[in-house]
Protein backbone atom coordinates (compact mmCIF):
# COMPACT_ATOMS: atom_id res chain seq x y z
CA UNK A 1 0.00 0.00 0.00
CA UNK A 2 1.56 3.50 -0.99
CA UNK A 3 2.14 5.97 1.69
CA UNK A 4 -0.28 8.72 2.22
CA UNK A 5 0.50 11.79 0.25
CA UNK A 6 2.34 14.35 2.43
CA UNK A 7 3.63 17.59 1.62
CA UNK A 8 5.69 19.95 4.02
CA UNK A 9 3.78 23.00 5.66
CA UNK A 10 3.34 26.34 3.09
CA UNK A 11 2.11 29.44 4.60
CA UNK A 12 -1.61 30.53 3.43
CA UNK A 13 -2.60 32.06 -0.03
CA UNK A 14 -4.98 34.02 -1.44
CA UNK A 15 -8.57 32.55 -2.86
CA UNK A 16 -7.99 32.91 -6.92
CA UNK A 17 -10.75 33.42 -8.81
CA UNK A 18 -11.27 31.45 -12.20
CA UNK A 19 -13.39 33.12 -14.62
CA UNK A 20 -14.43 31.32 -17.52
CA UNK A 21 -17.76 33.19 -18.63
CA UNK A 22 -17.57 34.71 -21.83
CA UNK A 23 -15.16 30.97 -22.92
CA UNK A 24 -18.05 30.11 -25.25
CA UNK A 25 -19.17 33.12 -26.82
CA UNK A 26 -18.04 32.88 -30.64
CA UNK A 27 -16.65 29.41 -30.03
CA UNK A 28 -17.97 26.74 -32.38
CA UNK A 29 -17.03 24.00 -34.01
CA UNK A 30 -14.20 23.86 -36.71
CA UNK A 31 -13.95 27.35 -36.37
CA UNK A 32 -12.21 26.98 -33.21
CA UNK A 33 -9.15 24.35 -33.91
CA UNK A 34 -9.00 26.62 -36.99
CA UNK A 35 -8.04 29.44 -34.51
CA UNK A 36 -6.35 27.29 -32.47
CA UNK A 37 -4.32 25.75 -34.64
CA UNK A 38 -2.66 28.43 -35.84
CA UNK A 39 -0.70 28.89 -32.70
CA UNK A 40 2.56 27.26 -32.21
CA UNK A 41 3.56 25.12 -29.31
CA UNK A 42 2.00 24.66 -26.04
CA UNK A 43 3.40 28.21 -24.12
CA UNK A 44 0.63 29.93 -26.36
CA UNK A 45 -2.66 29.48 -24.27
CA UNK A 46 -5.53 28.50 -26.66
CA UNK A 47 -7.70 30.86 -27.99
CA UNK A 48 -11.21 31.34 -29.58
CA UNK A 49 -12.90 31.91 -32.71
CA UNK A 50 -12.35 35.43 -31.98
CA UNK A 51 -8.71 35.22 -30.99
CA UNK A 52 -9.36 35.45 -27.00
CA UNK A 53 -7.57 33.18 -24.57
CA UNK A 54 -9.59 30.52 -23.22
CA UNK A 55 -10.51 31.17 -19.52
CA UNK A 56 -8.83 29.34 -17.50
CA UNK A 57 -5.65 29.31 -19.92
CA UNK A 58 -4.41 32.80 -19.04
CA UNK A 59 -0.70 33.40 -18.35
CA UNK A 60 -0.61 32.71 -14.64
CA UNK A 61 1.86 35.05 -12.32
CA UNK A 62 5.20 33.50 -11.16
CA UNK A 63 4.79 31.02 -7.92
CA UNK A 64 6.83 33.09 -5.57
CA UNK A 65 8.13 29.96 -4.52
CA UNK A 66 8.76 28.28 -8.10
CA UNK A 67 12.22 26.93 -7.94
CA UNK A 68 14.02 28.66 -5.19
CA UNK A 69 12.67 26.02 -2.26
CA UNK A 70 12.20 22.80 -4.57
CA UNK A 71 14.54 20.17 -3.78
CA UNK A 72 14.66 17.20 -6.30
CA UNK A 73 14.07 13.84 -5.03
CA UNK A 74 15.91 11.74 -7.77
CA UNK A 75 17.49 12.13 -10.94
CA UNK A 76 15.39 9.61 -12.59
CA UNK A 77 13.33 10.72 -15.69
CA UNK A 78 10.35 9.10 -15.94
CA UNK A 79 9.26 8.53 -19.87
CA UNK A 80 5.78 9.78 -20.69
CA UNK A 81 3.20 9.56 -23.15
CA UNK A 82 0.77 12.21 -23.91
CA UNK A 83 -2.91 11.90 -25.54
CA UNK A 84 -5.42 14.56 -26.71
CA UNK A 85 -4.75 17.81 -28.21
CA UNK A 86 -8.16 18.78 -28.78
CA UNK A 87 -9.87 22.34 -27.71
CA UNK A 88 -8.10 22.53 -24.83
CA UNK A 89 -4.97 21.53 -26.17
CA UNK A 90 -4.51 19.97 -22.99
CA UNK A 91 -1.70 17.19 -23.54
CA UNK A 92 0.87 20.35 -23.51
CA UNK A 93 -0.76 22.72 -21.30
CA UNK A 94 0.52 20.55 -17.78
CA UNK A 95 3.98 21.09 -18.34
CA UNK A 96 5.59 17.57 -18.12
CA UNK A 97 7.82 18.82 -21.27
CA UNK A 98 9.28 20.97 -18.42
CA UNK A 99 9.59 18.88 -15.60
CA UNK A 100 13.36 17.40 -14.46
CA UNK A 101 12.45 14.33 -13.44
CA UNK A 102 10.18 13.94 -16.69
CA UNK A 103 11.14 12.62 -20.33
CA UNK A 104 7.72 12.94 -22.67
CA UNK A 105 9.13 10.37 -24.99
CA UNK A 106 5.49 9.92 -27.39
CA UNK A 107 2.35 11.85 -28.27
CA UNK A 108 -0.22 10.74 -29.73
CA UNK A 109 -4.14 11.96 -31.20
CA UNK A 110 -6.26 10.62 -33.14
CA UNK A 111 -5.82 13.33 -36.14
CA UNK A 112 -2.60 13.77 -37.54
CA UNK A 113 -2.87 17.13 -37.57
CA UNK A 114 -3.03 17.57 -33.95
CA UNK A 115 -0.97 14.81 -33.21
CA UNK A 116 2.07 16.95 -34.75
CA UNK A 117 1.40 20.00 -33.26
CA UNK A 118 0.88 18.41 -29.89
CA UNK A 119 4.50 16.27 -30.85
CA UNK A 120 6.11 19.98 -31.38
CA UNK A 121 4.69 21.28 -27.97
CA UNK A 122 5.94 19.05 -25.83
CA UNK A 123 9.30 17.80 -27.77
CA UNK A 124 8.19 14.09 -28.20
CA UNK A 125 9.98 12.09 -30.75
CA UNK A 126 7.63 9.51 -31.41
CA UNK A 127 4.31 9.72 -32.68
CA UNK A 128 1.55 7.03 -32.42
CA UNK A 129 -1.64 7.27 -34.61
CA UNK A 130 -3.73 6.42 -31.52
CA UNK A 131 -3.17 6.40 -27.79
CA UNK A 132 -4.07 2.40 -27.54
CA UNK A 133 -0.99 2.16 -30.26
CA UNK A 134 1.17 4.42 -27.63
CA UNK A 135 0.31 2.40 -24.84
CA UNK A 136 1.95 -0.61 -26.24
CA UNK A 137 5.07 1.17 -26.43
CA UNK A 138 6.94 -0.85 -23.46
CA UNK A 139 9.93 2.05 -23.13
CA UNK A 140 6.65 4.52 -21.65
CA UNK A 141 6.23 4.58 -18.23
CA UNK A 142 3.65 6.70 -17.72
CA UNK A 143 0.64 8.15 -19.84
CA UNK A 144 -1.31 11.17 -19.42
CA UNK A 145 -4.72 10.86 -21.18
CA UNK A 146 -6.32 14.71 -22.27
CA UNK A 147 -8.46 13.13 -24.61
CA UNK A 148 -11.96 13.22 -24.90
CA UNK A 149 -14.26 12.59 -21.84
CA UNK A 150 -15.84 9.99 -22.91
CA UNK A 151 -12.87 8.09 -23.42
CA UNK A 152 -11.03 8.19 -20.08
CA UNK A 153 -11.59 5.26 -18.02
CA UNK A 154 -11.42 2.91 -21.21
CA UNK A 155 -7.88 4.21 -22.05
CA UNK A 156 -6.54 4.66 -17.78
CA UNK A 157 -7.95 0.60 -18.11
CA UNK A 158 -5.69 -0.05 -20.64
CA UNK A 159 -2.93 1.67 -19.90
CA UNK A 160 -2.68 0.19 -16.16
CA UNK A 161 -3.27 -3.17 -17.90
CA UNK A 162 -0.16 -2.71 -19.91
CA UNK A 163 1.52 -1.40 -17.08
CA UNK A 164 1.78 2.57 -16.99
CA UNK A 165 1.36 4.69 -14.36
CA UNK A 166 -1.69 6.81 -15.61
CA UNK A 167 -2.79 10.37 -14.96
CA UNK A 168 -6.04 11.01 -16.44
CA UNK A 169 -7.97 14.76 -16.91
CA UNK A 170 -11.36 15.05 -15.39
CA UNK A 171 -13.89 13.17 -14.84
CA UNK A 172 -12.77 9.61 -14.37
CA UNK A 173 -15.63 7.71 -15.90
CA UNK A 174 -18.61 9.28 -17.99
CA UNK A 175 -21.99 9.27 -18.89
CA UNK A 176 -24.36 6.11 -18.80
CA UNK A 177 -21.21 3.36 -18.23
CA UNK A 178 -19.69 5.67 -15.62
CA UNK A 179 -21.06 2.57 -12.84
CA UNK A 180 -19.74 -0.07 -14.94
CA UNK A 181 -15.91 2.11 -15.91
CA UNK A 182 -16.06 2.67 -12.36
CA UNK A 183 -15.69 -0.85 -10.99
CA UNK A 184 -13.53 -1.75 -13.63
CA UNK A 185 -11.34 1.35 -13.28
CA UNK A 186 -11.01 0.73 -9.42
CA UNK A 187 -10.25 -3.18 -10.57
CA UNK A 188 -7.54 -2.75 -12.97
CA UNK A 189 -5.74 0.18 -10.49
CA UNK A 190 -5.69 -2.98 -7.69
CA UNK A 191 -4.82 -5.27 -9.81
CA UNK A 192 -2.11 -3.58 -11.01
CA UNK A 193 -0.49 -1.94 -8.23
CA UNK A 194 0.12 1.09 -10.91
CA UNK A 195 -0.09 4.92 -9.69
CA UNK A 196 -3.46 6.50 -10.62
CA UNK A 197 -4.71 10.00 -10.61
CA UNK A 198 -7.19 12.28 -11.68
CA UNK A 199 -6.20 15.71 -12.59
CA UNK A 200 -8.54 17.59 -10.49
CA UNK A 201 -7.78 21.50 -11.03
CA UNK A 202 -9.94 22.24 -8.10
CA UNK A 203 -7.62 20.49 -6.04
CA UNK A 204 -4.49 22.76 -6.25
CA UNK A 205 -6.47 25.93 -6.02
CA UNK A 206 -4.63 28.02 -3.58
CA UNK A 207 -7.68 28.18 -1.20
CA UNK A 208 -8.74 24.77 -1.36
CA UNK A 209 -5.31 23.38 -0.84
CA UNK A 210 -5.11 25.63 1.96
CA UNK A 211 -8.29 24.28 3.99
CA UNK A 212 -6.81 20.57 2.91
CA UNK A 213 -3.65 21.46 5.08
CA UNK A 214 -6.13 22.96 7.70
CA UNK A 215 -8.55 19.70 7.82
CA UNK A 216 -4.76 17.64 7.65
CA UNK A 217 -3.77 19.39 10.61
CA UNK A 218 -6.84 19.13 12.99
CA UNK A 219 -7.81 22.56 12.90
CA UNK A 220 -11.34 22.59 11.52
CA UNK A 221 -12.38 19.28 12.96
CA UNK A 222 -15.06 17.85 11.79
CA UNK A 223 -16.56 19.52 8.89
CA UNK A 224 -20.23 20.26 8.81
CA UNK A 225 -21.00 21.78 5.46
CA UNK A 226 -19.45 21.99 2.42
CA UNK A 227 -20.46 23.77 -1.11
CA UNK A 228 -18.43 23.81 -4.31
CA UNK A 229 -19.35 25.45 -7.76
CA UNK A 230 -18.79 24.74 -11.07
CA UNK A 231 -20.28 27.62 -12.98
CA UNK A 232 -19.58 27.44 -16.64
CA UNK A 233 -22.10 29.48 -19.36
CA UNK A 234 -22.69 27.41 -22.19
CA UNK A 235 -21.12 24.47 -22.19
CA UNK A 236 -23.61 22.49 -23.64
CA UNK A 237 -23.30 24.26 -27.38
CA UNK A 238 -19.05 23.81 -26.71
CA UNK A 239 -17.11 22.06 -29.56
CA UNK A 240 -15.61 18.69 -28.19
CA UNK A 241 -14.39 15.44 -29.88
CA UNK A 242 -16.48 14.04 -32.21
CA UNK A 243 -15.95 10.40 -33.19
CA UNK A 244 -18.33 10.42 -35.75
CA UNK A 245 -16.62 12.92 -37.89
CA UNK A 246 -12.78 12.71 -36.47
CA UNK A 247 -13.34 16.22 -35.72
CA UNK A 248 -14.09 19.39 -32.85
CA UNK A 249 -17.20 20.57 -33.50
CA UNK A 250 -20.72 21.21 -31.83
CA UNK A 251 -21.87 17.54 -32.09
CA UNK A 252 -19.04 16.40 -29.79
CA UNK A 253 -18.82 14.71 -26.23
CA UNK A 254 -20.41 18.54 -24.55
CA UNK A 255 -23.72 18.64 -26.73
CA UNK A 256 -26.34 18.86 -24.34
CA UNK A 257 -23.57 17.43 -21.11
CA UNK A 258 -25.68 16.84 -18.13
CA UNK A 259 -24.41 19.33 -15.64
CA UNK A 260 -23.61 16.46 -12.88
CA UNK A 261 -21.91 14.20 -15.25
CA UNK A 262 -18.42 16.68 -15.15
CA UNK A 263 -19.18 17.43 -11.29
CA UNK A 264 -15.28 16.93 -10.32
CA UNK A 265 -14.75 20.71 -9.86
CA UNK A 266 -17.18 21.53 -7.43
CA UNK A 267 -17.31 17.99 -5.95
CA UNK A 268 -13.56 18.07 -5.07
CA UNK A 269 -14.53 21.22 -2.20
CA UNK A 270 -15.10 18.47 0.08
CA UNK A 271 -13.06 15.22 -1.53
CA UNK A 272 -10.22 17.11 -1.92
CA UNK A 273 -10.31 18.99 1.27
CA UNK A 274 -10.98 16.07 3.52
CA UNK A 275 -10.36 12.78 1.86
CA UNK A 276 -14.29 11.84 3.64
CA UNK A 277 -16.51 10.73 1.36
CA UNK A 278 -20.02 11.66 -0.11
CA UNK A 279 -22.53 8.98 0.19
CA UNK A 280 -26.26 10.24 -0.64
CA UNK A 281 -27.77 12.84 -3.06
CA UNK A 282 -31.19 14.50 -3.73
CA UNK A 283 -30.48 16.82 -6.54
CA UNK A 284 -33.08 18.96 -8.87
CA UNK A 285 -32.40 19.74 -12.10
CA UNK A 286 -33.92 23.34 -14.12
CA UNK A 287 -34.23 23.58 -18.13
CA UNK A 288 -31.56 24.80 -19.62
CA UNK A 289 -32.36 27.73 -22.24
CA UNK A 290 -30.11 26.15 -24.84
CA UNK A 291 -31.61 24.91 -28.01
CA UNK A 292 -29.78 22.07 -27.78
CA UNK A 293 -30.70 20.91 -24.69
CA UNK A 294 -34.45 20.71 -26.34
CA UNK A 295 -33.41 18.68 -29.63
CA UNK A 296 -34.27 15.22 -29.64
CA UNK A 297 -30.89 14.85 -31.23
CA UNK A 298 -29.23 15.77 -27.16
CA UNK A 299 -27.43 12.27 -27.27
CA UNK A 300 -28.17 12.55 -23.93
CA UNK A 301 -31.68 13.40 -23.92
CA UNK A 302 -30.48 15.73 -21.35
CA UNK A 303 -32.92 18.77 -20.58
CA UNK A 304 -30.97 20.46 -17.63
CA UNK A 305 -28.25 23.20 -17.81
CA UNK A 306 -28.36 23.12 -14.18
CA UNK A 307 -28.51 20.84 -11.44
CA UNK A 308 -27.90 21.62 -8.02
CA UNK A 309 -27.44 18.82 -4.92
CA UNK A 310 -27.70 17.94 -1.18
CA UNK A 311 -25.00 15.26 -0.24
CA UNK A 312 -25.05 13.89 3.03
CA UNK A 313 -21.39 13.10 4.09
CA UNK A 314 -19.19 10.03 5.51
CA UNK A 315 -18.62 12.62 8.59
CA UNK A 316 -22.16 13.08 8.75
CA UNK A 317 -21.78 16.66 7.25
CA UNK A 318 -23.91 18.28 4.52
CA UNK A 319 -22.60 19.01 1.49
CA UNK A 320 -24.36 21.31 -1.31
CA UNK A 321 -22.49 20.91 -4.93
CA UNK A 322 -23.53 22.63 -8.22
CA UNK A 323 -22.90 22.30 -11.48
CA UNK A 324 -24.61 25.26 -14.57
CA UNK A 325 -24.01 25.99 -18.32
CA UNK A 326 -26.52 28.71 -17.88
CA UNK A 327 -26.39 30.99 -15.31
CA UNK A 328 -25.20 34.63 -16.20
CA UNK A 329 -23.26 36.84 -13.68
CA UNK A 330 -21.96 33.77 -12.35
CA UNK A 331 -18.72 31.96 -13.19
CA UNK A 332 -15.57 29.61 -11.91
CA UNK A 333 -14.96 27.36 -10.08
CA UNK A 334 -14.58 27.57 -6.52
CA UNK A 335 -16.27 26.49 -3.02
CA UNK A 336 -16.80 27.07 0.89
CA UNK A 337 -15.64 24.53 3.59
CA UNK A 338 -16.84 24.96 7.56
CA UNK A 339 -15.84 22.83 10.44
CA UNK A 340 -16.66 22.41 14.39
CA UNK A 341 -13.23 24.92 14.58
CA UNK A 342 -12.02 27.52 13.53
CA UNK A 343 -9.58 27.97 10.56
CA UNK A 344 -6.38 28.37 12.51
CA UNK A 345 -4.04 30.97 10.66
CA UNK A 346 -0.65 29.43 12.20
CA UNK A 347 -1.61 26.89 10.06
CA UNK A 348 0.95 27.33 6.71
CA UNK A 349 -1.18 25.99 3.55
CA UNK A 350 0.73 27.09 0.90
CA UNK A 351 0.95 24.34 -2.37
CA UNK A 352 4.06 23.07 -2.93
CA UNK A 353 7.31 24.42 -4.43
CA UNK A 354 7.89 23.81 -8.23
CA UNK A 355 11.00 22.93 -10.13
CA UNK A 356 12.86 25.65 -11.84
CA UNK A 357 11.60 26.48 -14.93
CA UNK A 358 8.05 25.10 -14.21
CA UNK A 359 5.74 27.14 -15.02
CA UNK A 360 2.10 26.67 -12.20
CA UNK A 361 -0.08 26.95 -15.30
CA UNK A 362 -3.70 28.10 -15.70
CA UNK A 363 -6.59 27.20 -13.99
CA UNK A 364 -5.84 28.63 -10.42
CA UNK A 365 -2.04 27.66 -11.38
CA UNK A 366 -2.91 24.15 -10.77
CA UNK A 367 -1.83 22.61 -13.86
CA UNK A 368 2.14 22.61 -12.92
CA UNK A 369 1.35 20.94 -9.14
CA UNK A 370 -0.70 18.18 -10.55
CA UNK A 371 2.09 17.39 -12.59
CA UNK A 372 4.35 17.70 -10.17
CA UNK A 373 2.60 16.21 -7.56
CA UNK A 374 1.78 13.03 -10.40
CA UNK A 375 5.75 12.92 -10.97
CA UNK A 376 6.57 12.69 -7.14
CA UNK A 377 3.86 10.12 -6.06
CA UNK A 378 5.59 8.18 -8.84
CA UNK A 379 8.82 8.61 -7.61
CA UNK A 380 8.00 8.15 -4.24
CA UNK A 381 5.37 4.94 -4.95
CA UNK A 382 3.45 7.53 -2.81
CA UNK A 383 -0.71 7.38 -2.51
CA UNK A 384 -1.42 10.38 -5.77
CA UNK A 385 -2.92 13.54 -4.15
CA UNK A 386 -6.62 12.27 -6.37
CA UNK A 387 -6.12 8.71 -5.57
CA UNK A 388 -8.72 6.63 -7.44
CA UNK A 389 -10.92 6.85 -4.96
CA UNK A 390 -11.26 9.95 -4.37
CA UNK A 391 -11.92 10.17 -8.14
CA UNK A 392 -14.61 7.91 -8.52
CA UNK A 393 -16.32 9.63 -5.48
CA UNK A 394 -15.85 12.94 -6.86
CA UNK A 395 -17.34 11.64 -10.50
CA UNK A 396 -19.61 9.03 -9.14
CA UNK A 397 -21.32 11.57 -7.05
CA UNK A 398 -22.64 13.33 -9.96
CA UNK A 399 -23.60 10.66 -11.66
CA UNK A 400 -25.94 9.53 -9.29
CA UNK A 401 -26.77 12.91 -8.57
CA UNK A 402 -27.96 13.34 -12.45
CA UNK A 403 -29.96 9.75 -11.73
CA UNK A 404 -31.65 11.92 -8.70
CA UNK A 405 -32.53 15.04 -10.83
CA UNK A 406 -34.16 12.89 -12.89
CA UNK A 407 -36.11 11.36 -10.21
CA UNK A 408 -37.06 14.86 -9.20
CA UNK A 409 -34.50 14.41 -6.13
CA UNK A 410 -35.46 11.11 -4.40
CA UNK A 411 -32.48 10.49 -2.55
CA UNK A 412 -29.82 7.63 -3.96
CA UNK A 413 -26.63 6.27 -2.71
CA UNK A 414 -23.11 6.63 -4.10
CA UNK A 415 -21.85 3.33 -4.97
CA UNK A 416 -18.58 3.57 -2.62
CA UNK A 417 -14.95 2.65 -3.83
CA UNK A 418 -11.65 2.21 -1.40
N1 LIG B 1 -10.16 22.29 -15.54
C1 LIG B 1 -10.04 21.10 -16.11
O1 LIG B 1 -9.63 20.16 -15.46
C2 LIG B 1 -10.40 20.90 -17.56
C3 LIG B 1 -10.61 22.00 -18.44
C4 LIG B 1 -10.82 21.73 -19.78
C5 LIG B 1 -10.85 20.41 -20.26
N2 LIG B 1 -10.66 19.38 -19.38
C6 LIG B 1 -10.66 17.98 -19.84
O2 LIG B 1 -9.56 17.80 -20.70
C7 LIG B 1 -9.88 16.84 -21.72
C8 LIG B 1 -9.51 17.39 -23.06
O3 LIG B 1 -10.37 18.50 -23.34
P1 LIG B 1 -10.53 19.04 -24.82
O4 LIG B 1 -11.53 20.13 -24.76
O5 LIG B 1 -9.21 19.33 -25.41
O6 LIG B 1 -11.18 17.75 -25.53
P2 LIG B 1 -11.63 17.56 -27.05
O7 LIG B 1 -12.84 16.73 -27.04
O8 LIG B 1 -11.69 18.87 -27.75
O9 LIG B 1 -10.38 16.81 -27.72
C9 LIG B 1 -10.05 15.50 -27.41
C10 LIG B 1 -8.83 15.11 -28.26
O10 LIG B 1 -8.50 13.76 -27.94
C11 LIG B 1 -8.20 13.09 -29.15
N3 LIG B 1 -8.46 11.65 -28.96
C12 LIG B 1 -9.66 11.05 -28.70
N4 LIG B 1 -9.50 9.72 -28.57
C13 LIG B 1 -8.19 9.48 -28.76
C14 LIG B 1 -7.41 8.29 -28.77
N5 LIG B 1 -7.97 7.07 -28.57
N6 LIG B 1 -6.09 8.39 -29.03
C15 LIG B 1 -5.50 9.61 -29.25
N7 LIG B 1 -6.20 10.76 -29.25
C16 LIG B 1 -7.52 10.70 -29.01
C17 LIG B 1 -9.12 13.72 -30.17
O11 LIG B 1 -8.67 13.52 -31.50
C18 LIG B 1 -9.10 15.18 -29.77
O12 LIG B 1 -8.08 15.89 -30.40
C19 LIG B 1 -11.36 16.55 -21.58
O13 LIG B 1 -11.56 15.32 -21.01
C20 LIG B 1 -11.88 17.61 -20.62
O14 LIG B 1 -12.86 17.06 -19.79
C21 LIG B 1 -10.44 19.60 -18.05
Amino acid sequence: MKSQENEPPYGEESTEGLSRRGFLQGMGGVGVWAGMAGLAGGDTPPTDADGKVIPGFEKPGDEPQAGTKWQPLSDRRIKVGIAGYGLCRFGAAFGYQQHPNVEVVAATDLDPGRCAALAKAVGAKKTYPSCEEMIKDREIEAVFIATDAPSHARLAIMALQHGKHVCSAVPAVFGFEAGDEAQKLHEAVRASGMTYMMNETSTFHAALYAKRKQHQAGALGRILYSEGEYWHDGVGTLAGYNPKNGRIDQHGWRRGLPPMWYPTHATAYYVSVTGGRLTEVSALGSESLYPVFKEEDNPYRNRFGTEIAMFKTSEGGISRMGVSWDMKDAHGEQGRVYGEKPHDKTIAGERPPLPPGMSAGGHGGSHGHLTNSFIESILLDRRPIVDVGDALNMTMAGIVAHQSALKGGEWLKIPQFG
